[in-house]
């Protein structure tokens, strides 16, 4: 069991929010001190630029930005290092994909798999990347469980596909897709599979080797480490049919007035100066949550997801979005209150100190095929107790008697 008040007591946003009760970290976590002090290191004595200087600092911030590299790639079991490269988040990442390898390898009619409860990142690139190579995207439907049916698959997979891409976990449903057996079925059609991460990466152990997804993207901010850091993982065969879509210093083997000679990856997809502070405390932010340890964070959440779905559907006029157990959900709950709006409720939970999401968390169209207007959310992760969902039922039922 984890010692919830000690974790709590690593993370100083609640030191300086006494009244701060968090239920929004699939937004974002909060960062634990360790987090934080190791961007303070770097700044006060490690801050060079990276693999561009011969000088006994840029080698040592070199060394700490490789470092980092490899952390990400033990953590998710990678083979091999340079299939992980560095971006600013899960949307950047999968814009990679999307402009790298999706863009090149596309023809007219080729076709593209997404859910509907993808998350804006998942869907807006794919939307554009079929108007550039006049590929055609298809939309699995999911059903109230958040799943995607085994006959809804086989309407929509066919040898017409080129690549399906679905978030590991729904970031509204908090449903977790199986990844294994949805990249076996892809891969028999001979097509690529993307995965979502970002809402998976925080909760659950991921090794992309068993899972044997062709890319799978995530941002740092949702697992304790800083914004403005994130990954792609691809595997090597599939980086070397991508062209880098940025380009810029630190990502060539030559320039010549005519021509250019690009590095190897992991650095051709790093054009520009990268985000060197956010790879060393990703690196911290990865130790720290193997301290605790994965499996310990996955078994807290589910009790606060089996707490929490009770507390709710013991309040009349509660509608929980997305008929799913806690077993089968990452640390959330999407939910709404029968004839008021979300926005109302949050507005009114927050002046308590709750800070919680309502509206369509970037996933429009998933509320939309289900016909549901904006929802709440409540997202929590290790540093939550049951004190904190006991807070929000009690403010949950106050507010509903006064908006009556
Ligand atoms: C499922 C999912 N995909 C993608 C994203 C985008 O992540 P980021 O804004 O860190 O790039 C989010 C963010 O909430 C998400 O929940």
């Amino acid at each position: 069991m984890l010692d919830i008040l000690k974790i709590k007591s690593n993370f100083p946003i609640f030191f300086n929010n006494k009244k701060l009760v968090y239920l929004d970290s699939a937004a974002t976590s909060h960062k634990p001190q360790v987090v934080i002090d190791r961007i303070s290191q770097f700044y006060s004595s490690e801050n060079a630029n990276v693999h561009r200087g011969i000088y006994d600092l840029s080698e040592r911030a070199s060394e700490a930005y490789d470092a980092a590299r490899k952390k990400v790639a033990m953590f998710i079991n990678a083979k091999n290092s340079r299939e992980i490269i560095f971006t600013k988040g899960t949307t950047e990442s999968l814009n990679l994909v999307a402009y790298s390898y999706a863009s090149n390898v596309l023809k007219k009619n080729d076709e593209i798999l997404v859910s509907d409860f993808e998350h804006h990142s998942n869907f807006l690139p794919w939307q554009d990347v079929c108007k550039k190579t006049g590929a055609i995207l298809r939309v699995l439907e999911s059903d109230k469980f958040g799943r995607i049916t085994k006959n809804e698959w086989q309407k929509k997979l066919s040898t017409k596909t080129k690549i399906v891409s679905i978030a590991h976990a729904s970031n509204v449903f908090g449903t977790i897709s199986n990844i294994k057996k949805i990249a076996e079925t892809v891969h028999q059609f001979g097509a690529v599979l993307v995965v979502d991460g970002a809402q998976a990466i925080p909760h659950l152990k991921v090794d992309v080797q068993d899972l044997n997804c062709d890319f799978y993207a995530f941002s740092g901010h949702k697992m304790l480490a800083p914004m403005g850091i994130g990954v792609l993982y691809a595997k090597d065969k599939l980086l070397d049919l991508m062209q880098p879509y940025q380009l810029g210093g630190g990502m060539i083997e030559s320039v010549s007035m005519k021509e250019t000679l690009f590095a190897q990856y992991p650095e051709k997809f790093e054009a520009g100066t990268p985000n060197v502070e956010g790879a060393i405390a990703l690196d911290k932010a990865i130790d720290y949550l193997l301290d605790i340890g994965m499996d310990e964070i996955r078994e807290h959440e589910i009790e606060l997801s089996k707490y929490l779905l009770d507390g709710l559907n013991k309040i009349s006029r509660i509608k929980i979005f997305g008929e799913i157990g806690a077993e089968g959900r990452t640390g959330l709950v999407s939910f709404y209150v029968e004839g008021v709006h979300s926005h109302d409720i949050s507005d009114y939970l927050s002046k308590s100190g709750l800070a919680l999401r309502s509206g369509f968390h970037c996933a429009m169209p998933l509320h939309q095929s289900h016909r549901c207007g904006a929802t709440l959310r409540a997202s929590y992760y290790l540093y939550n107790q049951k004190e904190d969902l006991d807070f929000l039922l009690i403010n949950l039922k106050k507010a509903i008697n006064y908006y009556g």
